[in-house]
């Protein structure tokens, strides 16, 4: 739909600073550009844009390219919507030509809603300013409630005309389908099998997505009639929950401001915007959605919630709070005076007044929940006061970052006059059981999940709940220090990196004799660790060996298609490999062999290319995963060179790594349970040690007794290391 010659404009018009400065804040470091990397989390800078070269890199995970590529990966769009997307921010006008009958047939149901809409958009944007009632009834009211030219431009405001009918019959004229203009609800039918508009005698709002594409539309009564707002029905372009108003507006602002602020309606986003606060978008009068966050979360981690000042406005702001702290966004609210919405104080005062009213009476969710929880008579009222607690506790247990959570901590205290250790352990257990209770919804999504059909490994981290929990995750991206304080980590590594690297492979015999496949390495690893009721307690492993097992119906649905490929290819090599025989002159004998040769080639290579395949899966699923955790801490455990812990290295043979697995696995889990046990033993010894001076005899026999079994565990384990037993020093000093 492009032509060649637009497309080379558009190319040369897209600088690469200029692009990249919409989402990161660029710091020119000599010839180039530094920031910090749009597309992981990172704390120092590691993205460089060169404008000499007009492209851009990212030398921690190796992510750019040119204006083109880093829209599409930055937007999720296709070459061609990239292209588009960068024509608007350029003004360069695209004509699209005429479509065919039979390229409008082809063209896929969304996209045709997508150009009715913004066909749409533009026709009421235009009969707003150029009919009689446009002006009339919806531009005079716009005016009057204060609404700029800039504003209007911008948002792409219009009227829908009254008669009923406008609406469809241009669309005949332009040679739409009216199907289509259905599908997206601007025009209805009715009972009587009449086509009609849907929007009537309406301002009309049009909600665009994240890259601009008109995906919906609002419209505003202006006839006093019963309904204030009518909406576009859901549809295959609407998804109301993922969607959030203002957001193609305001989405450089929420970047360069690092703050978004969350307002109700459209006509408060308006006001904002000509406050001069652009970053600012709606959720339309609904609470607010895990997607809705997560395209927040995008952009910024600060978001600030505005409501009113009145009772219902504060009741909405404790809504949705506990939501907001999971995704680990740094949360204020801000009441306006009482009955006041953002658009009128707007239209009151000066954007300076605005501002400063802003900064001084943005309030910390927490903070303010415990004013608000804690008014007089609460504060009086025990039984209330215990509700209040515990509702302060539970949106604190949601923090996902520990170093936050003590602050709350500290300060709930403090507010509320309870001690900080009944606090902590309140919060311990309420955190512990959000923890079960995502870990049953990711079970049960896991399920649900596996008989779905065909999924693509891009969307398949779709569940909100699931997808909360590995945001929350981040946190640990963010505190390196936390790396060493682990541990068992040394231990875990290996074996983890073990269940990137072969995860997917059949390797052990299962109990079963007659059941021929061999269990893999990841439900060996897990059977061994709940046998023992061991977990990865390095956070980042957890997750990735939760992801490897919860994907692996993808897994074998790939290796499905991939087997079929290979097959074709067994197929078109054995035809060539006959033919080539044939083409020789060989006895009845030598044919034979040869054919039986080419047989055998022909299964290794199979094979091979199975097994490659199924090692290759895991590494590049992983590796291009949307969770910034598990795809960095796979990327490293894929990277860093390979080492062997040294008892390994004494094994007999050359074999390599992949053929030991059936030795190396176990192994490894050994080594680890042995290292718990040694743990638990030194533990034991220094408690003997401190105890047994005033320790009567069956305490200290019951104590023996526990050290002996463990003892005899750690010297089972220890034979099936094949490792001699050095006992810890502290016992020889006990003796
Ligand atoms: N809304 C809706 N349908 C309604 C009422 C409200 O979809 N019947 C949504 C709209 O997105 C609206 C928001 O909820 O913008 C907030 O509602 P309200 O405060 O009533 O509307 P305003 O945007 O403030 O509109 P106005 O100032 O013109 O009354
Ligand atoms: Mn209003």
């Amino acid at each position: 739909m492009i032509d060649q010659a637009t497309a080379q404009r558009i190319k040369d018009a897209a600088d690469i600073v200029e692009v990249v400065s919409d989402y990161v804040h660029l710091v020119r470091r000599g010839q180039n550009y530094m920031g910090l990397c749009p597309f992981h989390n990172e704390r120092t800078p590691s993205f460089s844009v060169n404008r000499k070269r007009n492209f851009c890199f990212c030398f921690s995970c190796k992510k750019g390219g040119s204006p083109v590529n880093f829209i599409m990966e930055k937007e999720g769009l296709s070459y061609k919507e990239a292209l588009l997307h960068l024509a608007k921010k350029y003004g360069i006008e695209v004509q699209e030509r005429e479509l065919s009958d039979e390229e409008r047939q082809r063209q896929s149901e969304r996209e045709g809603m997508l150009v009715a809409n913004e066909w749409a958009m533009k026709l009421m944007e235009h009969d707003m300013v150029s009919t009689a009632d446009g002006r009339d009834i919806g531009l005079q009211y716009l005016v009057q409630r204060g609404v700029t030219d800039a504003a209007m431009k911008a948002f792409h405001l219009g009227y829908a005309l009254d008669s009923g009918h406008h609406l469809a019959d241009e669309a005949r004229k332009a040679g739409y389908d009216l199907e289509v203009l259905k599908k997206t609800g601007l025009i209805g039918t009715s009972q009587q099998g009449h086509d009609y508009d849907r929007f009537r005698g309406r301002v009309i709002f049009p909600i665009l997505n994240n890259s601009g594409k008109v995906i919906a539309f609002g419209g505003r009564d202006l006839k006093g009639g019963l309904a204030k707002y009518i909406n576009s029905p859901e549809s295959a372009v609407y998804k109301k929950s993922n969607e959030l108003y203002g957001i193609f507006q305001a989405r450089a602002a929420i970047v360069k401001e690092n703050k978004c602020f969350l307002v109700e309606g459209y006509m408060d986003v308006i006001g904002m915007w000509q406050s001069g606060m652009k970053n600012v978008v709606a959720s339309s009068g609904t609470a607010l959605t895990d997607g809705q966050i997560a395209l927040i979360h995008r952009l910024t981690d600060n978001i600030t919630l505005i409501y009113d000042g009145d009772a219902a406005g504060i009741k909405a702001s404790l809504r949705g709070i506990d939501m907001l702290l999971n995704h680990k966004l740094n949360v204020k609210v801000l009441l306006l005076p009482n009955g006041e919405d953002p658009d009128s104080f707007a239209r009151k005062h000066t954007p300076e007044e605005f501002r400063e009213y802003v900064d001084k009476h943005e309030t910390d969710i927490i903070r303010f929940k415990i004013d608000v929880l804690l008014d007089e008579q609460t504060a009086r009222d025990p039984q209330k006061r215990i509700e209040a607690v515990n509702s302060v506790v539970q949106s604190i247990a949601h923090i996902p970052d520990p170093v936050a959570r003590d602050v709350y901590v500290q300060e709930c205290a403090r507010l509320l006059g309870v001690t900080e250790e009944s606090i902590i352990q309140s919060v311990g257990r309420a955190r512990a059981m959000l923890i079960q209770k995502w870990k049953k919804e990711r079970e049960w999504n896991a399920t649900r999940e596996s008989v779905a059909v065909t999924p693509q490994p891009a969307d398949t981290v779709g569940t909100s709940s699931y997808q909360a929990q590995l945001d929350a995750n981040t946190a640990l991206s963010q505190q390196p220090s936390r790396k060493t304080d682990i541990p068992f980590r040394p231990l875990e590594t290996p074996l983890i990196k073990l269940c990137v690297r072969y995860g997917y492979k059949g390797v052990f015999q299962p109990m079963d004799e007659d059941d021929d496949t061999l269990i893999d390495v990841l439900d060996y690893v897990q059977e061994e660790l709940e046998s023992d009721g061991m977990r990865f307690s390095v956070e980042e492993y957890s997750l990735i060996f939760q992801e490897l097992q919860r994907v692996k119906p993808m897994f074998y649905e790939a290796l499905q298609r991939r087997k079929m490929e290979i097959e074709e290819d067994v197929a078109r090599k054995r035809r060539e490999g006959i033919e080539e025989i044939g083409s020789g002159s060989y006895s009845i004998d030598e044919l034979k062999i040869k054919e039986s040769k080419l047989e055998e080639s022909l299964r290794e290579y199979a094979a091979s290319e199975v097994n490659e395949y199924v090692k290759d899966w895991p590494a590049r699923f992983l590796s291009s995963h949307e969770n910034d955790i598990i795809r960095s801490t796979s990327f490293d455990l894929l990277r860093e060179k390979h080492h062997l812990s040294n008892i390994y290295a004494n094994a007999p043979g050359n074999e390599k790594e992949e053929d030991r697995l059936e030795m190396l696995v176990p192994r490894t889990i050994l080594e680890w349970k042995s290292e718990i046990l040694n743990q638990r033993l030194r533990e034991l010894l220094r408690k003997f040690q401190d105890m047994a001076s005033n320790m009567n005899i069956e305490e200290e026999h019951s104590l023996q007794a526990k050290l002996n079994s463990l003892m005899k565990l750690r010297r089972k384990i220890a034979k099936e290391l094949g490792e001699r037993i050095l006992l810890p020093k502290s016992q020889n000093s006990n003796k």
